[in-house]
């Protein structure tokens, strides 16, 4: 089972606003959780105080029940594997981007050249391989990025705006080969996105910030009432 993570008690200023103020805010253990908001809304400085990459002005956060602090941010750190929405890729190839962060993780040359083999194939990159990552267009970037985070094998998946910067069909196939792959890992995984249209494809479960506050946490349907309908009228499980 992978990890669960919690805050309470979230509170963030930046020159002299309030730019987030929780009391409270879980992803479970197995869970996609899709936060959603508006631009400003406090997204992306969410998913960084939750991915330890800033620190929040208040709050405690636990990982897997354990409090985070000065003395374990580190190791906590290194169980969570993010994409952003632009790629930021290393100047080398496909593969190379996927497998060298494995080995400054430790892992062993031919557990790197397994993993990112599978990866490859799995988001449909292999005959990419050998590309240079400058070279990439932005969905195959996406991709190799994506790859790259799973080929990880994460405790929790993060991901904010991943598909932003994609065109419309390219953002659809990547959406439902995501959900897919999901579904089938049962990865923890905080998906931040402005669009509504894209949570269906990967969860039910929705957060809904707004002004810095979580306003609704709950399933898709129950939240977002008819407007999920037309959501759900072009969502992938209609064509079934
Ligand atoms: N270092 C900072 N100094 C001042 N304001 C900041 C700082 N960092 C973030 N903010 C403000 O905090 C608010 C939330 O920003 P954040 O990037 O978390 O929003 P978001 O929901 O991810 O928005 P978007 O959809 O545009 O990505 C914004 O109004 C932003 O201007
Ligand atoms: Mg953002």
């Amino acid at each position: 089972m992978t990890a669960g993570l919690s805050v309470t008690n979230l509170k963030l200023n930046r020159s002299g606003r309030v730019i987030l103020d929780i009391d409270a805010f879980n992803l479970n253990s197995g869970e996609v959780l899709a936060v959603v908001g508006p631009n400003g809304a406090g997204k992306s400085s969410l998913l960084q105080i939750l991915a330890f990459l800033i620190e929040p002005d208040t709050g405690i956060i636990r990982l897997d029940n354990e409090i985070i602090g000065n003395g374990n941010r580190l190791a906590a750190r290194r169980k969570l594997a993010i994409v952003f929405q632009e790629a930021l890729l290393l100047d080398t190839t496909v593969q190379k981007n996927i497998e060298i962060p494995l080995r400054i993780r430790g892992v062993s040359r031919q557990e790197s050249v397994a993993r990112s083999t599978e990866w490859m194939t799995r988001l449909g990159i292999t005959r990419l391989a050998r590309q240079r990552a400058r070279s990439l267009s932005g969905g195959e970037a996406q991709r190799t990025s994506i790859a790259r985070a799973l080929a990880m094998q994460p405790e929790i998946l993060m991901m904010d705006e991943p598909f932003a910067a994609l065109d419309y069909p390219t953002r659809k196939s990547l959406l439902v080969e995501l959900g897919n792959i999901l579904r089938a890992s049962g990865m923890t995984t905080l998906f931040v996105t402005h669009d509504f249209s894209e949570i269906p494809y990967l969860t039910d479960q929705v957060a809904v910030l707004y002004n810095g506050r979580l306003i609704k946490r709950g399933r898709v349907l129950d939240i977002l009432g008819e407007s999920a309908v037309s959501v759900k009228s072009w969502a992938p499980w209609d064509d079934l």
